[in-house]
């Protein structure tokens, strides 16, 4: 009898080609009511001496089932891996991305800052970081006495004469000395300032200055084009604009802008003003034109936009 079982089910295991099939065979035979299983149990009822023989037969027979059972399921298990494979390539699937890192907050902003402008007109500029004192002070009306020009918040280059530029307004000379009116012209870049640092202040900055000169130029055009570019930065048209008096030597009014997003409190996020006379005097204007400039921290407006606390992290390797 066991031999029987033995034939037969070696006739289904050859047959059987999936796992379902095999597990089925394997509850048939040598599971917990399978027939060999049974002919194990039938056994307490023969004398102890049959019992002794076919029990060995039928224990035999249960490991030879079931190691090929096992055998066979690695088979299909194999095949099957093979099979897989070349049906489950997805070519439509997209591709495992591969970690490029990304780019700074601060670069983001520049690029934005640069586009918003471009597309009123401005055109975009570079300038030194390393400054004389003549195109840092002195052409934007800072009296050699004014506390701007005190050690204490530049950078000297010693022996040379020259410092580490502590704002971008040194390239509105630059750019007024070779260029006439109108003109339109943004210039962003790293500055520099010799002070404590903490969340707000860091040694190094990055600022960009705004110039535009023409005729007719009042400080209603400032704030149209402020307000424009606080819309487009933020992508929000609620965002109201306020001019504060205030005192820059290169600019006669002067402000601080505040702007106000939808819910937020009033955030002071620039200085500006009309430009002062002396200012195209020094540029070798002799015509009285008018236009207004302003000098804004990228920085502020990254961590605003990003939502970071702290200016220091932007310089930090994490
Ligand atoms: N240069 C100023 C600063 O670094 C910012 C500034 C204020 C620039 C008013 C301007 C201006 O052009 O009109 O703090």
């Amino acid at each position: 009898m066991p031999n029987q079982i033995k034939q037969k089910a070696i006739e289904e295991i050859t047959q059987a080609n999936d796992l379902k099939k095999l597990e089925e065979i394997y509850r048939t035979y040598i599971g917990r009511k399978g027939k060999l299983t049974e002919v194990l149990r039938s056994l307490k009822d023969l004398s102890e001496k049959e019992r002794k023989e076919k029990g060995k037969i039928a224990n035999q027979i249960k490991q030879e089932i079931s190691q090929m059972i096992k055998d066979k399921e690695q088979k299909i298990l194999s095949k099957k891996d093979v099979n897989d494979n070349r049906e489950w390539i997805d070519i439509t699937a997209p591709g495992i991305k591969i970690p490029q890192g990304h780019l700074h907050p601060i670069t983001l902003v520049q690029r934005q800052v640069e586009d918003i402008f471009q597309s009123m007109g401005f055109s975009v500029l570079d300038g030194p970081e390393v400054e004389t004192e003549y195109y840092n002070f002195d052409t934007l009306n800072v009296p050699k006495d004014h506390p701007a020009r005190d050690m204490w918040d530049t950078f000297w280059l010693k022996d040379l004469n020259l410092l580490l530029r502590t704002h971008t307004s040194p390239m509105q000379a630059r750019y007024m000395e070779k260029n006439n009116p109108p003109l339109r012209i943004i210039i962003p870049g790293r500055c520099f300032r010799y002070e404590a640092t903490d969340s707000t202040h860091d040694v190094q900055f990055n600022q960009f200055e705004g110039l535009m000169v023409g005729e007719n130029i009042s400080v209603s055009n400032l704030k149209a084009i402020i307000e424009e570019f606080f819309k487009q930065f933020f992508n929000s048209s609620d965002i109201k604009v306020r001019l504060r008096p205030s005192y820059f030597p290169f600019v006669e009014p002067g402000f601080e802008v505040d702007i106000k997003r939808k819910d937020g409190d009033w955030l002071e996020i620039m200085g500006a003003g009309m430009v002062h006379p002396n200012v195209f005097k020094a540029a070798g204007y002799v015509k009285e034109w008018q236009g207004f400039a302003f000098g804004m921290g990228m920085d502020r407006l990254a961590m605003i936009k990003y939502q970071i606390d702290d200016i220091r992290l932007f310089y930090k390797m994490i």
